[in-house]
């Protein structure tokens, strides 16, 4: 195990909160390293994945409230691979504030707890957390704004994995740089998810002077985020941010009615799995046709954990180095909507400055 460590408070205790726990089991003292499977950095500015404790965890489900969180990842609708077996932490998952954390579909699913919320920012100093990371559903913008501002309260640099705009916004950003608290954010981009593949794809159309006239990527499965995202009122932000993350990566954004991405329907028998269709229809040489159809198939939340422990590495060397406001560079690499879009080997160059300390 390393001296350095990170205490890390998690908000929202389902499949991505899972499988980042289980993988800090899964990685513990260095197994599977040189080369670690399924690791983009094995160490970053001296932690690696097993530097990072659970210190604290809010959820509102009343089965997972009240339980250590070694066994709260398994509580239904939890519905993720068990790739590890988490031993006891000795951290109950205490109850969080709900405001619009639970949407129509969510709150059929189980009972929220009957337990007062408690004060997040005075449990997170008590816990003495250093890096908070969101896992809220998609929509939850008044909850996602009031656990930033507890964040801020207790000290903590942020993590926002969820499709609310928060580092990319220019006056939550300022409020974080007031602070002196870093934070990576929005909306995690998984290792090799549906939005990496078709950036570099669309990427790719551009590089190699391939006109892309129109394009779609069709998502669905089985686990909460998905049976969430039928509420089409809260699955805006979503659209927002998989479309812009695409259209970034050409050389003129394509108008709304030629790209289509976003999650599409729930089918419960996939669990935790997502299928992903894109297609892709350009104009090549001598305005010949070109296209490309492809399906992605991935366990939706350890593919997202495995960019998770890489971003938390980074806000805490950002916290240790006395940095306030959003991180640009890492936000590039880890976000499908960060401050500033780059290409993908940009993204990646900078986040390498970024830990190197340059
Ligand atoms: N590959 C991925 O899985 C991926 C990629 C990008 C973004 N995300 C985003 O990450 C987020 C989490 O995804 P997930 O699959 O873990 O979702 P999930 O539905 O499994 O878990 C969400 C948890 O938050 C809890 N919750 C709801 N309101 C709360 C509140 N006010 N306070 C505290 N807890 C609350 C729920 O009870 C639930 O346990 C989603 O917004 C999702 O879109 C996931």
């Amino acid at each position: 195990m390393t001296e350095k460590r990170i205490r890390v408070a998690l908000i929202g205790v389902g499949n991505c909160a899972s499988s980042l726990v289980q993988g800090l089991t899964y990685y513990y003292n260095g197994a599977g390293n040189a080369p670690a499977p399924g690791v983009m950095h094995e160490e970053i500015g001296g932690y690696r994945i097993d530097s990072i404790d659970i210190c604290a965890a809010f959820d509102v489900h009343a089965g997972k409230v009240g339980r250590d969180v070694s066994e709260a990842i398994l509580v239904e609708p939890n519905n993720t691979m068990n790739f590890a077996k988490v031993a006891h932490i000795g951290v109950n998952v205490q109850r969080g504030v709900t405001l619009d954390g639970l949407g129509r579909h969510l709150s059929k699913q189980f009972s929220e707890s009957s337990e007062p919320s408690v004060d997040i920012a005075e449990e997170l100093k008590r816990a003495r957390a250093d890096v908070v990371v969101s896992y809220l559903p998609v929509g939850s913008q008044q909850a996602s704004e009031f656990y930033a501002e507890e964040a801020m309260k207790a000290g903590c640099a942020y993590v926002n994995c969820i499709p609310v705009f928060l580092a990319s916004n220019a006056k939550w950003r300022k409020k974080f740089e007031t602070a002196k608290l870093p934070i990576i954010g929005d909306d995690i981009k998984s290792q090799v998810g549906a939005t990496i593949v078709h950036r570099v794809l669309a990427s790719l159309f551009k590089d190699r002077g391939v006109h892309l006239n129109r394009t779609y990527q069709l998502n669905f499965g089985g686990n909460t985020d998905f049976l969430n995202m039928l509420d089409r009122e809260r699955l805006k932000s979503k659209k927002i941010s998989k479309t812009q993350s695409v259209n970034s990566q050409l050389a003129e954004p394509l108008s709304s009615n030629d790209i289509h991405i976003g999650p599409s329907d729930f089918v419960p028998w996939l669990e935790d799995r997502k299928f992903a269709h894109i297609r892709m229809e350009g104009t090549g040489f001598g305005g010949s046709p070109i296209s490309i159809d492809m399906k992605l198939e991935v366990w939706d939340s350890p593919n997202a954990a495995g960019v998770v422990v890489d971003a938390v590495r980074c806000a805490k060397l950002a916290l240790d180095r006395g940095f306030g406001g959003a991180l640009v560079g890492p936000s590039s690499y880890f976000m499908k909507s960060p401050p500033q879009q780059f290409i993908e080997y940009e993204a990646r160059s900078r986040l390498e400055s970024f830990i190197r300390g340059e």
